[in-house]
């Protein structure tokens, strides 16, 4: 099996027990969904669904008519609708085994030991770029993507290494492109959830401890200092939205949503998100 998907499977084999500690995100998922406008009937895709800790999805198919998950991890999802028994168990659609970056067999072949060459690299990004995205019955009413940009980033980081003189160009281009496809995977009007984690207390301890209130002022803080995952700076994210040329003119309605905290194990992970709604 592909290396990073095996590393996938292991941290959704760990967390899977983490729905009582996870309560607070879901509430915060759930109420961003809860708010997306859809006519009745409406069709739901979670990217990087996974465990489904952040998400009650006896809720979900109570309101929409499909809820399709999609996730690397095919084992992470059937245990997951396994765990929340939803009435019309029809509604929930499994896509396991979908890759989202588009490049994930190349990644695997990567190592930070051996660099990769330039046209190694330009055959990343161009493949990055151009993916069309996984086999998915859409248009969907709303698109939500549930933490896992920042996996795919970090395959980045495992695979070419972040000292690699080429690593931004393909970060860029495999961040570009999630949030591209989300966009194509929404109908016009659709609602599009960007929901992301951006730092954890691996490396801000202050977060296990921050009062809520504050959290906003610390988070802006740690972002300051440069204290955040490779490629999922707040305010580059929010430039993104609003002033790249391929996808500002796509979205409207933008909402930037304050950060709240994930507890996950032993660790704590501040997350944002960015509601929007696809023209
Ligand atoms: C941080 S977990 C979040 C899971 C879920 N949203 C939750 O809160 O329980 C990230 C998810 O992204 C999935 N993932 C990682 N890389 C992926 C890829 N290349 N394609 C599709 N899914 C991927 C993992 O399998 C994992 O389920």
């Amino acid at each position: 099996m592909n290396q990073l998907t095996l590393q996938q499977r292991q941290n959704n084999a760990a967390s899977r027990d983490h729905w009582e500690q996870a309560a607070s995100h879901r509430q915060r998922v759930m109420q961003l969904i809860d708010s997306a406008h859809a006519r009745p009937n409406a069709r739901l895709c979670v990217l990087g669904a996974g465990n489904a800790n952040d998400l009650d999805l006896a809720r979900l198919a109570e309101r929409f008519a499909e809820v399709h998950l999609v996730d690397l991890d095919d084992e992470a999802l059937a245990a997951a609708v396994e765990r929340q028994p939803v009435a019309d168990q029809a509604a929930l659609r499994r896509h396991g085994d979908c890759d989202l970056s588009g490049v994930w067999p190349q990644l695997e072949q990567l190592t930070p030991d051996r660099p990769a060459s330039d046209d190694e690299v330009d055959a990343l990004v161009a493949a990055a770029s151009g993916f069309a995205g996984p086999t998915l019955p859409g248009p969907f009413d709303v698109v939500v993507s549930a933490c896992v940009l920042s996996q795919l980033i970090n395959a980045v980081v495992v695979s070419l290494g972040e000292t690699h003189p080429r690593f931004v160009d393909l970060l860029r281009a495999v961040r570009n492109r999630h949030l591209g496809l989300m966009i194509d995977l929404l109908v016009p009007g659709g609602t599009g959830i960007f929901i992301t984690d951006v730092v954890s207390t691996d490396t801000a301890p202050q977060l296990q401890t921050v009062n809520p209130a504050d959290l906003s002022k610390c988070v802006a803080g740690l972002i300051r200092d440069g204290n955040f995952f490779h490629g999922l700076n707040p305010k580059v994210l929010r430039a993104h939205f609003e002033q790249d040329e391929a996808i500002a003119p796509r979205v409207d309605d933008l909402e930037f949503i304050d950060p709240w905290l994930w507890h996950f194990g032993p660790r704590a992970y501040a997350v944002v998100a960015v509601k929007f709604r696809r023209v």
